[in-house]
């Protein structure tokens, strides 16, 4: 009797030869489709072609939600920008992706999981990574990587064994995508130089193209999360959406970068998260108002640390459980309504609000009659606030012997 694998499957043609080498390697294909909110996917017509090109059984894990509420938001609470730019897009899907898929191995008494990463990614570790931590029973396969197939060996394995191969002009980007945006390499895009063209884009439209009226939304925001959009209340992945939408059509959301990869090379990549331009920054905007200093001053060191884990493959790890729980416990204040104006490509907070949690008292800012703050107390501050460095130069006169040089 062959054994079971459970295959991480997306309808393209890397996971689609894959079924019929696995088959060949003696395994029994159950391939497992994510939704997690990848835009234009027709998820029936994957699922049939995985059974069509011979895996034993095709499932559709519907996770867009799950996605949003458990993966998204710890992303949107920590601001967690990959060296200060990528919103993390696909190294999040795969911690999820890696516990449908052994929820789904445990299941069907499949001792065996397979992806289609190849050898020079980050996706390769997230994926083996998750599973080492979930079942370190389960034997890993990594088709594509190990077999090392040309792109003309792939083709002519697949006509071989029914595998429908893409006609005319295939592809020539490698595109990761779901909810919270899309990554898009290889091609012409390998050359640093070049710049990206149009067809690299998908989910926006360029600066120029957007339109000449600022279009101006609030989003409302509790314990870190936004839950309204102009007022009407929505679950996350419905906001991402839309959101989505509104930016991508004012041309926002567009990163273009060189980045560091943790298996050691540096890569370019195109990324558009329209959404996650929006929120993250509108989020930023209202721990301005809420959050207290030192736990403001202090954030971003967490911020960088728990970034750093989710693209280093370390989603599963007690670091980062600890890192989030920090997180979460700054998140509590975060409630108000920010406004941003979005206008070609630009996604800018114009005004912000929280009617439990703000922290701006206008009676101690305001420099008019209705000031409350203690103007005599500051030359006394400012005594003792100076007093180390009064008594440093008083003692070693690093600066005060410079005078009239
Ligand atoms: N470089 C990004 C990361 O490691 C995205 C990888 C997605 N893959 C792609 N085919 N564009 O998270």
């Amino acid at each position: 009797m062959s054994e079971k694998i459970v295959l991480a499957y997306s309808g393209g043609l890397d996971t689609s030869v894959a079924i019929p080498w696995l088959n060949d390697k003696g395994y029994d294909v159950i391939a497992a489709i994510l939704d997690v909110g990848q835009a234009g996917k027709d998820m029936d017509a994957i699922q049939a072609k995985a059974t069509q090109v011979g895996a034993v059984q095709s499932i559709v894990v519907h996770a867009q939600d799950e996605f949003a509420d458990d993966y998204v938001t710890p992303v949107i609470k920590a601001n967690a920008l990959y060296e200060g730019a990528y919103p993390l897009v696909s190294a999040l899907s795969r911690p999820l992706i890696i516990k449908k898929l052994v929820e789904i191995a445990h299941e069907n008494d499949a001792h065996a999981i397979a992806h289609g990463s190849t050898g020079k990614g980050n996706d390769q570790v997230r994926f083996e990574a998750a599973i080492h931590a979930l079942d370190s029973n389960l034997k890993i396969e990594a088709p594509i990587r190990d077999f090392h197939w040309s792109r003309e060996e792939e083709i002519d394995y697949a006509k071989e064994h029914n595998v429908p191969v893409p006609i005319g002009k295939a592809s020539p980007y490698s595109i990761d995508a779901n909810l919270w945006g899309r990554a898009n390499e290889a091609g012409i895009l390998e050359n640093p130089w070049n710049q990206a063209p149009d067809d690299a884009w998908g989910m926006s439209v360029s600066p120029e193209e957007a339109p000449d009226e600022a279009a101006f939304l609030d989003l409302d925001f509790e314990k870190g999360i936004p839950v309204a959009l102009n007022g009407e209340k929505m679950k996350l992945s419905e906001l991402i959406k839309k959101l989505n939408e509104i930016a991508g059509a004012n041309g926002i959301g567009r990163i273009d970068k060189i980045e560091n990869r943790l298996v050691g090379i540096k890569s370019r990549e195109v990324y558009e998260a329209p959404a996650a331009a929006v929120i993250m920054t509108a989020h930023k905007d209202l721990e301005d108002l809420t959050l207290e200093r030192d736990v403001a001053h202090y954030k971003p060191i967490v911020e960088q640390q728990i970034t750093n884990l989710i693209y280093d493959a370390m989603w599963i790890s007690p670091l980062f459980d600890a890192l989030l729980a920090f997180i979460d416990s700054t998140q509590q204040v975060v409630n108000g309504t920010v406004k941003m104006k979005l206008y070609k490509g630009q996604a800018v907070p114009v005004a912000r609000k929280s009617a439990t949690n703000s922290l701006y008292d206008e009676n101690l800012a305001t420099y008019t009659s209705a000031d409350s703050f203690d103007q005599v107390a500051a030359g006394g501050f400012i005594k003792l606030w100076s007093l180390p460095t009064m008594v440093f130069e008083q003692v070693n006169h690093v600066h005060s012997d410079k005078l009239g040089e």
